[in-house]
């Protein structure tokens, strides 16, 4: 029993309360509730709301008056929120309602129009498209930068001899300037795969309403320009129920950051004393509490294990999305507390990454004499053999190893072997193979396209750099 009186309704929700007559329990409450998380949306719900408003007065359906409350008010929330002021309620559930209700207690009762022709679900399907396009837009700036410093160094070590490794076994030479571009072509087709996956996002959900349209005689091609969007989505209930922009853009982020990870991995593997391939200044790198000697390459490492965040909530994403019956479940509330985790770690790594490879210094001599250890030059002498002695790949292949065999037995380089015991292998061989047993030589002979060169490096180092600043201009 209450003490209210019988003709008026209990409101357990202002927002949605009409025909509930109790309080949701207090766990309920909690489980409920993603305001923790989706204020993060609060810039996107108001931009999204002035647009929706605008259109409702240019369309008629809400007069132009309240449209202008509406629009001063959303303003003033838009400061709290900046400020800090704005106090959030759990209660009230996720952003747009504490918005509302806000706009409500700020303008009175024209408030209560803005959601005319509208729901919470194609409003949050909006939010988080635009959130996640202004993610897509960081990422490509992000790496942009980190291209161009990636670019700037390969182009100021293009001749920096290193050993080239397969199965981190030294293999061929190859220069630090080539190793260095081969990332800068890795996060090009990060870039392309994000404004790939940004093409196909750009619609907007806004003006499905629930699920299945709206009897009110929306604009909603008005709205899809004025935030940005190519078009309106075709179809209501696709455009209440589509996460797979949040999935195309976390799996690209995830392809992204193990390329990211690859990049770390190398500077943690190059930075040990073992191969000491390169300095890192003290700012990327951090010591031990015990050891006093100790460089750790800790943001190398955090940028190799950002990955793990990123993939596993593309994973989670996949499995709340999986089965799920057209159109919206409460389930999608899900997608995103960890979306803006991992997009958020994504962007830190990419930033981390370019600090790095603008402080990181090559120590020549190391990867020079790295570089001509491991008979690195051996696949050199067997094209010599191909090319001087006119013999089959094959066979030029056996002969070196051979070679190769007696320089490992007497414990010396290839260079260093005596002519006399390459012709007990090959008695056609001359003097003339030393000049292509250095590493200098190896590389500079490796001129086709795509190869390691320093010439060609070079090159290809400045058409990059040329690329870049030609895309910076354009945006
Ligand atoms: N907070 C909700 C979400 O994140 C907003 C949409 C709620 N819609 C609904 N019909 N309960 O998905």
């Amino acid at each position: 029993m209450t003490d209210e009186p019988a003709n008026k309704p209990r409101q357990a929700n202002k927002m949605w309360g009409g025909r509930f007559e109790m309080s949701p329990a207090e766990l309920m409450v909690r489980i409920n509730a993603s305001i923790g998380f989706d204020k993060a949306l609060a810039p996107q719900d108001i931009r999204g709301s002035k647009a929706h408003a605008a259109m409702l007065a240019e369309t008629g359906i809400i007069t132009k008056s309240d449209a202008r409350e509406i629009a001063k008010g959303l303003d003033q929330i838009a400061d709290e929120i900046g400020s800090g002021k704005f106090k959030f309620s759990e209660a009230l559930e996720d952003i747009h309602m504490n918005v509302e209700s806000r706009l409500a207690e700020i303008i009175g009762p024209a408030a209560g129009r803005l959601h005319t022709a509208r729901s919470r679900n194609d409003q949050v399907a909006l939010d988080f498209r635009m959130y996640v396009r202004d993610a897509l837009d960081a990422f490509d700036a992000a790496l942009g930068a980190l291209q161009q410093a990636l670019a700037e160094k390969a182009l100021q070590h293009a001749h920096v001899v290193m050993p080239g490794f397969t199965h981190l076994q030294p293999a061929q030479p190859v220069t630090f300037g080539h190793h260095l571009l081969a990332y800068v072509e890795m996060f090009g087709r990060d870039r392309s795969r994000f404004a790939d996956a940004r093409k196909r996002l750009n619609e907007c959900p806004l003006g499905s309403a629930a699920l299945a349209g709206t009897s009110f005689s929306i604009d909603r091609h008005m709205v899809a320009e004025a935030l940005g969007f190519d078009r309106p989505t075709a179809n209501s209930l696709d455009g209440v129920s589509d996460r797979d922009f949040a999935l195309e853009t976390l799996a690209a982020a995830t392809i992204s950051a193990v390329h990211l990870s690859r990049l770390a991995e190398e500077i943690v593997i190059w930075m040990t004393p073992q191969f000491g391939f390169v300095r890192l200044t003290d700012r990327w790198t951090t010591g031990s509490s015990i050891m006093p000697q100790k460089r750790n390459p800790d943001a190398a490492e955090l940028c190799r294990a950002k990955v793990g965040r990123i993939a596993g909530t593309f994973q989670g994403l996949v499995m709340v999305m999986k089965g799920l019956p057209l159109t919206y479940s409460k389930d999608m509330q899900e997608d995103k507390e960890t979306a803006f985790d991992a997009l958020s770690s994504y962007a830190v790594a990419i930033a981390a990454m370019t600090g790095m490879i603008a402080e990181l210094e090559p120590v020549p001599e190391r990867m020079a004499a790295a570089a001509g250890r491991g008979y690195s030059t051996a696949t050199d002498l067997a094209d010599w053999l191909v090319r001087t002695l006119k013999l089959p790949f094959r066979e030029a292949h056996h002969v070196t190893g051979a070679i190769v065999k007696e320089a490992e037995r007497r414990g010396v380089e290839l260079s260093e072997l005596p002519l006399e015991a390459m012709q007990v292998v090959e008695k056609r061989i001359t003097r003339e193979v030393y000049s292509v047993l250095s590493v200098e030589s190896s590389v500079k002979s490796r001129t086709s396209y795509g190869g390691t060169a320093p010439q060609s490096v070079a090159k290809m180092a400045k058409s990059w750099l040329k690329r870049l600043e030609k895309a910076r201009k354009a945006v």
